[in-house]
């Protein structure tokens, strides 16, 4: 029997047998793509209006954390931390990313997307950048900051038609994800480097943080403090400042902050100027056999530490720019530290204590960074990585990894190899561009390199390192683990930086 569209159960449907009746079915998948039910997709929401002043806001939020954390990068001495700055910026900047795409999407030119949208927010992220410990800095970021970008984030999904704005609500979850990540770390780390008498000696400090917070009436400026009330209330499509919020004054950011470009690093870092073991000269003699070059390439790989600490300086410094530069250039950053910690893993994986046995110089990025301007920094940075595409390059490197029965390295390399290809190209749009062609581009960036001194002898004479030949040791210790007796030529290896640069032009980098 037929029945007519009208007579039909409200939630049936019509579809045609291969005997072309029509039967009805009464259970359907999801409705509304599964976003939401049809119940939520009625509410209100948020206007298109007041989704983009909060997203800019969230934009905001995620500029200036990715501001902060690759600022703090260099002179952090802990080498966890570096690390996980170096990937939380990565994030801060994919997300100012994509919330940048969202607000040109939704009507609203000009996007503004450089302006403060509040002076309070503005505030309350100067005080975190320019805190003075590691202690501070990591409760603004972790336990103020991050926590309240979350709460933000979270009542943005409670608050809009998840169906109308359905790609804001996309970008909220996808952050909400990585953030959930930042948040963990942040616990984790500050249990292990923050105590008691840190948080009373500051509490005052988070105190203005709160305070700032309350002014700004959150992140997303639609909370206001109602004195009368004690507490926060929400103003839904209303944003109001309270005037009853009190007005905080600047503490650690009442004088304009200054980055600090001496690189720094904790314990595990004993010998920082050690120069002693070059491991490109290792690596290119034919004479030595693929093993032992794999632990060279650990050491490589885990020296790259200096390379976020340099790019650091280069994003902090350049101003100005296109948001891309940043994103792309934090890309790169990160991609440098991952590097690095695939070169602990390595040693880790040998059994090999690298602190004691390894000596992770900090030369390049120390150099690099007093003594060239940011341009020149770039320069070098695109010189070195335009050499290292190349046959001799990075597909050498991944060829000696699988030639070398260690598994991972052939790995790590095969993904180094790949990131430095990115990079490339990175230095291609972002650097080559102010040039009139490749060469002068390359030309200059050798003669930076060339400019940048080296104190070899001075490091020694003034008592900073005295460039122990550490190889024996490492070989040693790795040829116990692997169970095989030391070859005495490769037992012997003594050249230093002394007189070839890591190019293996003469003399003295990274990368
Ligand atoms: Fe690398
Ligand atoms: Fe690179
Ligand atoms: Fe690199």
């Amino acid at each position: 029997m037929f029945l007519t569209f009208l007579e039909a159960p409200r939630n049936a449907i019509f579809y045609r047998t291969s005997a072309n009746a029509m039967k009805t079915v009464e259970s359907f998948p999801p409705s509304l793509a599964g976003i939401c039910s049809l119940q939520e997709a009625m509410k209100p929401g948020l206007s298109v209006e007041e989704c983009v002043r909060r997203l800019k806001r969230y934009h905001y939020t995620f500029k200036r954390l990715h501001q902060i954390f690759t600022a703090r990068i260099t002179a952090e001495p802990l080498y966890e931390l570096k690390m996980a700055f170096s990937l939380h910026a990565h994030l801060c900047a994919e997300h100012a990313s994509a919330l940048r795409r969202r607000v040109a999407e939704m009507r609203e030119p000009p996007l503004g997307l450089d302006v403060v949208p509040d002076g309070d927010l503005e505030m309350f992220f100067d005080e975190i950048l320019g805190a003075p410990t590691t202690a501070e800095l990591t409760l603004g970021l972790y336990e103020k900051a991050i926590p309240e970008l979350k709460r933000a984030l979270n009542r943005h999904l409670e608050q809009t038609n998840r169906l109308a704005d359905h790609p804001t609500v996309r970008l909220c979850r996808f952050a909400l994800l990585e953030i959930e990540d930042l948040l963990k770390f942040g616990s984790q780390a500050i249990a292990a480097v923050v105590t008691a008498d840190d948080r009373q000696r500051c509490a005052s400090w988070l105190k203005l943080l709160d305070d700032c917070l309350v002014a700004a009436g959150g992140i997303a400026g639609t909370e206001k403090s109602v004195a009368t009330l004690g507490g926060f209330q929400l103003a839904g499509n209303a944003p109001e400042k309270s005037p009853y919020a009190p007005k905080p004054s600047r503490q650690y950011s009442a004088k304009p902050y200054e980055y600090d470009r001496v690189p720094k690093r904790d314990h595990r870092f004993p010998d920082p100027f050690n120069m002693a073991v070059n491991a490109e000269v290792f690596l290119y003699d034919k004479e030595f056999p693929p093993q032992p070059k794999t632990l060279m390439m650990f050491y490589k790989r885990l020296r790259e530490i200096d390379v976020p600490e340099m790019m650091a300086s280069i994003i902090t410094e350049t101003k100005e720019k296109p948001w891309e530069y940043y994103r792309d250039m934090t890309r790169q950053l990160w991609d440098e530290a991952r590097h690095a910690m695939m070169g602990e893993v390595g040693f880790a994986n040998l059994g090999i204590d690298w602190p004691s046995l390894v000596m992770i110089n900090h030369t390049w990025s120390l150099a690099l960074n007093t003594q060239l301007k940011p341009i020149e920094r770039h320069a070098v940075l695109y010189f070195i990585e335009q050499g290292l595409m190349p046959k001799n390059g990075k597909r050498f490197e991944w060829e000696l990894g699988r030639s070398s029965k260690n598994p991972l390295s052939g790995l790590f390399q095969d993904y180094d190899w790949a990131d430095e290809v990115l990079h490339a190209k990175i230095g291609r749009d972002w650097y080559l561009k102010d040039f009139s062609n490749a060469q002068e581009a390359v030309r200059y960036g050798d003669q930076c390199w060339s400019r940048v001194l080296m104190n070899w002898e001075n490091w020694r004479q003034q008592g900073l390192t005295q460039h122990r030949n550490w190889w024996p040791d490492l070989y040693s210790a790795a040829c116990e683990r692997w169970g095989v007796q030391p070859d005495s030529k490769v037992l012997a290896y003594s050249t230093s930086y002394q007189n070839v640069r890591a190019d293996l032009k003469e003399l003295t980098g990274s990368a």
